[in-house]
């Protein structure tokens, strides 16, 4: 059974930033050979902002512009004037100079409060209609409540979602138990996950050969943006989405996926027999290797005999190198009490669970890769 277009794969490289260790001149003038250290844009650019006390200002600028819908009142062609966009988003004028000012400098906006500002490729993202858009991810709130408290997370290893929330009682299913209970966070849950799919592995669709597969099972596939786009590039095969029955409701509710049939449960329980191709994406990272263990177990009772399994994960690299993955292993301990993890990790959890890891597969201008596993 072959992923085409397939290089094998030991490890993972960095998307962002240079993976090298490098010496580095130091605060104090002299090469630092004793203790080399790594460069990674990400830090270089928040020390920045730390070094003005304005570390917090950029990710709520941002937030707010996308809050206030600016991006989505303005075009890439002509120059609006502030006073325009601030009639159109309902801002103050004054306030709304300053803030477009801040982000022109910054790249998302070109253009003066005298002649007006218009829109660039970084600011389009933005919008809420751009194909890459930011605008879910931006204005993430409950990702930023969990991290205000998540020192409890480093004292204790637990997440510290959900923890103090003033709705005690919704707040103690974690993380997708508060949105069972509460359909806007839910709502808006999954077009955060289609953006993030949209963003960082939906090339996923083209990257695998599909010809193997019959019957695709997403298990936990959110609103079935991925699966759908699969579908596409594998017109010859059928999919099942299977997640949360709330998110099934809203898929249902939507006319559900071209292809495919829906199916409500919990993973920990079962997941739908009949499936020769099973997906996993972003899931794992989301639990601890005990719990990924159970959902593993799942799928490989159902697996139809022959079928394999498709883990869709960042890989955390062995090297050292910088990588998004070293950030995001920190957010799942916040949020969900997951992590994530690197080819060494996941070959044993799949192993635990029955399965034998067959190739890895990187997913061309993401930072994901594909497990194949039988
Ligand atoms: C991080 S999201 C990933 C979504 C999707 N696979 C993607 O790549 O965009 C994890 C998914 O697991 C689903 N999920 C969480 N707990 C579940 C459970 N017990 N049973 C079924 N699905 C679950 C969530 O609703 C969510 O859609």
């Amino acid at each position: 059974m072959t992923l085409h277009k397939s290089t094998e794969t030991a490890g993972m490289t960095g998307m962002n930033g240079s993976n090298g260790m490098t010496g580095t001149v130091g605060a104090t003038g002299h090469a630092d050979t004793a203790c080399a250290e790594t460069t990674d844009r990400i830090v270089e650019d928040y020390l920045t902002l730390v070094d003005d006390s304005m570390v917090a200002v950029l990710p709520h600028a941002l937030r707010i512009a996308v809050e206030l819908g600016i991006a989505d009142m303005m075009n890439a062609l002509t120059p609006q004037s502030v006073a325009t966009t601030a009639d159109l988003v309902g801002a103050d004028p004054d306030a709304l100079s300053r803030l477009l000012s801040a982000l022109a400098a910054a790249g998302f906006f070109t253009g003066d409060p005298a002649t007006g500002f218009r829109l660039t490729a970084r600011g389009a993202r933005l919008r809420r209609d751009h194909p890459h858009s930011l605008s879910a991810s931006l204005v993430n709130a409950e990702s930023q409540l969990a991290w205000l408290r998540a020192a409890d997370s480093f004292r204790t290893g637990a997440a510290s979602f959900g923890t103090g929330d003033e709705d005690g009682e919704a707040a103690a299913g974690g993380f997708f138990g508060v949105k069972d209970n509460r359909r806007a966070e839910n709502l808006a849950f999954l077009r955060r996950m289609r953006e993030r799919t949209g963003r960082l592995y939906r090339q996923a669709a083209e990257t695998v050969d599909w010809s193997p597969s019959s019957v695709i099972l997403d298990i936990g596939g959110a609103d079935g943006f991925l699966l759908g786009g699969i579908l596409s590039a594998a017109p010859h095969a059928s999919g099942i989405l299977f997640d949360r029955p709330t998110v099934i409701d809203e898929v249902n509710r939507r006319g559900g996926v071209p292809g495919c049939r829906t199916v409500p449960g919990d993973f920990f329980v079962a997941v739908p027999t009949g499936a020769d191709t099973h997906l996993l994406c972003s899931v794992l990272h989301d639990w601890t290797d005990e719990q990924s263990v159970d959902i593993l177990r799942s799928s490989r009772r159902a697996l139809a005999p022959g079928g394999r399994l498709l883990v869709i994960e960042m890989l955390v690299p062995e090297d050292g190198s910088p990588h998004i993955s070293r950030w995001s292993d920190l957010g799942m301990m916040v949020l969900t009490g997951g992590r994530e993890r690197d080819r060494a990790g996941f070959t044993r959890i799949l192993h635990a669970a029955g399965y034998q890891v067959s190739r890895v597969l990187e997913i061309p201008d993401s930072p994901f890769s594909v497990i194949e596993a039988h």
